[in-house]
């Protein structure tokens, strides 16, 4: 059996998380709309052999939203085009199910898998933010818990569409005049509390069969849904025992819903800030603290808490008791924030900035970073690490100073396995459903 290997994403975020990171003075300003960019850190991460490439995405803004927020590219289109200019690296679309219908859905991640020869990906959100709503003529946003039952029946019908053709339906006897044989076409015939939908889906089987599905679960109902659906799942852990604590979770699961645990892969998302040198690393940890003021660390507070206002509380007072507030939007992180809160008796100023400044987990020399990955990787804390940049050059540094190392220690990959996402991670392509001898409704 193969060793077990570190898989790589690379998040790609134009000007970044942060109201502050496109100032830096190396920083393409527009870079959340510049395809030039996006290409560049696709390539870096490609020849790099990077799993996959990700876009994050959400769709409601205002006029306190971050940079990257205000001014960006929509997901699938921007990684059809990436599909052109890139050969193996693959490519995951962040993509509500509460604001989409799965027809469309499936239909648009089918393309980009045919367009880019079986590298496409869908991270599937629920979408947080209630103005939501306001932009998809909707009266109001979903609770969280009805959001998840959204998502068990979205995905599970767009992945019925996704066996509407048999891998070879498609005949195209111009002798004959057949194009397609009738016997291999299959109709899903879905009605469900929220879609009906009878299908068949007008592609083609893709050449995953199943574009890979990623998810990042928090709470309770975000990790039964992501144990039973996901083929890899984010997370933005606190510390390595968090971490730990979940990957364990996780994979048990998995377990009880009778899946092979090692066909879930658990990677965290991380922002190492690497230098040369001790000074270098210092230097650059400094660059990136800077790029935080206190007003944006207040801002970015808000985010999980449905955009809430913190300005209007005292800094340096304990952190406000804030009641319900965050349980129908980013549930498990605000519910996380409050706790840490509690047990740290943190001011909201201390809250603010530990939530934005950089962490030093990943902050070293090479060496020291390669160290810390090697460590939450064979400690079972990770699967692998999705790399989000801080600094501009941030995915440069780690490609070029980390990555050789982590080759060198055989824990990455020197080459790709093969063409598409699935290959990367040692998953087999699935067998249609309808192909199979006993044709089953394809949604419970
Ligand atoms: C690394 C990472 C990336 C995420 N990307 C997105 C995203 O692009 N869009 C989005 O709406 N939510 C995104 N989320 C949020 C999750 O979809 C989810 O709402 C969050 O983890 C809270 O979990 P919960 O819904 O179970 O409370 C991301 C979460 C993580 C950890």
């Amino acid at each position: 059996m193969s060793k077990r290997q570190i898989h790589l994403g690379a998040m790609i975020h134009g000007v970044g998380h942060g109201w502050g990171e496109w100032r830096h003075p190396d920083a393409l300003a527009d870079a959340s709309v510049n395809f030039g960019f996006y290409q560049q850190q696709a390539k870096l991460a490609e020849a790099a052999r990077f799993d996959f490439a990700f876009i994050a995405d959400s769709l409601h803004i205002h006029a306190r939203s971050s940079p990257h927020y205000l001014n960006r590219f929509e997901p699938l289109t921007l990684l059809s085009a990436l599909a052109a200019v890139t050969s193996r690296i693959g490519l995951v679309a962040t993509v509500t199910v509460s604001y989409t219908e799965p027809f469309q859905v499936a239909r648009q991640l089918a393309s980009l898998d045919l367009i880019s020869g079986g590298r496409a990906g869908w991270n599937v959100v629920t979408s947080w933010l209630s103005g939501t709503a306001d932009n998809f003529s909707k009266a109001e946003h979903p609770p969280h818990a009805v959001r998840y039952r959204i998502a068990r029946e979205h995905v599970k019908v767009v992945q019925g569409l996704w066996d509407s053709w048999e891998d070879d339906a498609f005949t195209r006897d111009k002798q004959s005049g057949e194009f397609f044989d009738p016997a291999k076409l299959h109709t899903l015939g879905h009605q469900g509390e929220f879609f009906q939908v009878k299908g068949p889906l007008n592609i083609q089987r893709s050449p995953q069969g199943q574009p890979l599905i990623f998810q990042a679960g928090v709470s309770e109902d975000g990790r039964e849904f992501a144990a039973q659906n996901a083929d890899a799942i984010f997370l933005n852990p606190e510390s390595f025992s968090e971490a730990r604590a979940y990957y364990r979770d996780l994979k048990q699961r998995a377990m009880r819903h009778g899946r092979n645990p090692d066909e879930l892969f658990i990677l965290p998302g991380i922002r190492p800030i690497i230098g040369r040198d001790e000074a270098e690393v210092e230097r650059r940890y400094q660059q990136a603290v800077e790029l935080v003021s206190i007003e944006d660390a207040l801002v970015a507070l808000g985010r999980p808490f449905n955009d809430y206002d913190f300005t209007q509380h005292d800094l340096d007072a304990p952190f406000p008791d804030l009641g319900t507030l965050g349980e129908n939007s980013h549930k498990g992180t605000s519910d996380y924030l409050k706790q840490l809160a509690r047990d740290e008796n943190l001011t909201l100023r201390e809250l603010a900035l530990r939530f934005s400044r950089p962490k030093r987990d990943f902050t070293g020399t090479p060496e020291q970073v390669a160290n810390a990955l090697q460590d939450w990787f064979e400690d079972r804390a990770a699967d692998g690490f999705i790399i989000n940049s801080l600094l501009p050059d941030g995915l440069q540094y780690f490609t070029e100073l980390v990555v050789p190392l982590l080759q060198a220690r055989g824990l990455l990959r020197r080459e790709y396995p093969g063409a598409t996402l699935r290959d990367s991670f040692g998953l087999q392509m699935p067998q249609n459903r309808n192909a199979q001898p006993r044709v089953e409704s394809a949604v419970a």
